[in-house]
């Protein structure tokens, strides 16, 4: 099973993407691959701005999520809901991008007042892409996820333990799922873009 880890903070370094890293760590022990993480910081901020699905490095990023079998999407909380750059990628996915695929939504936020914007924000627009199971939300507060002073993050215990559930319910997952990825279809452009409902 492939899975694709997208990183939805425009940071450096970044809490959200170190539960990211935590939880492709733990896939991988698990003897699941994961591809490099698609760092969304790194695509052409012009391109996703005007919607430009055919720039070789958005068109790349988009089939990277059609050809995975399960993606795991993390996002600081920014006003109450997920990042504005991980909404103008999704704006660029094709209305099926997520057709058939388990995903794993991870968010970091400054309290704990905005842990339901993952169920509230995100969850309905990965409905709309199709997702076919949508696992439980993984909510740190930035506590939970410390800077150590010699760099990097330590994740907090209770967290861990939340990250170590979801990757068993990826697991129990992959085992009933085909190993074909699915075929990658052609970039759409903004305006051909269908409504959800
Ligand atoms: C522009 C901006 C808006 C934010 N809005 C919220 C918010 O509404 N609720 C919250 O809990 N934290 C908020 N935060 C804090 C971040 O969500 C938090 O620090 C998060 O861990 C950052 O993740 P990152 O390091 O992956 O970017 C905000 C931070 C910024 C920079």
């Amino acid at each position: 099973m492939s899975i694709l880890l997208i990183a939805g903070s425009p940071s450096q370094p970044s809490r959200s993407t170190a539960l990211l890293q935590a939880t492709a760590l733990r896939l991988q022990l698990q003897g699941l691959s994961t591809a490099p993480v698609l760092s969304l910081s790194r695509l052409d901020a012009a391109a996703l701005l005007a919607a430009q699905a055919h720039e070789a490095g958005v068109a790349d990023a988009v089939a990277r999520v059609e050809r995975a079998q399960a993606v795991v999407v993390a996002t600081p909380i920014y006003k109450a809901a997920y990042s504005g750059l991980l909404k103008v990628f999704l704006d660029l996915l094709p209305q099926s991008a997520l057709k058939g695929k388990a995903v794993l939504p991870l968010a970091t936020g400054g309290s704990p007042h905005h842990m339901l914007a993952l169920d509230y924000a995100l969850r309905p627009v990965l409905q709309s892409l199709g997702a076919r199971h949508i696992l439980p939300g993984i909510y740190a507060t930035d506590h939970q996820v410390r800077l150590l002073p010699e760099g990097g993050y330590e994740v907090a215990p209770d967290i861990s333990a939340r990250i170590d559930e979801a990757v068993q319910l990826i697991v129990a997952d992959a085992a009933h799922q085909p190993q074909a990825a699915a075929a990658p279809s052609d970039a759409v452009a903004f305006a051909d873009v269908r409504c959800s409902v």
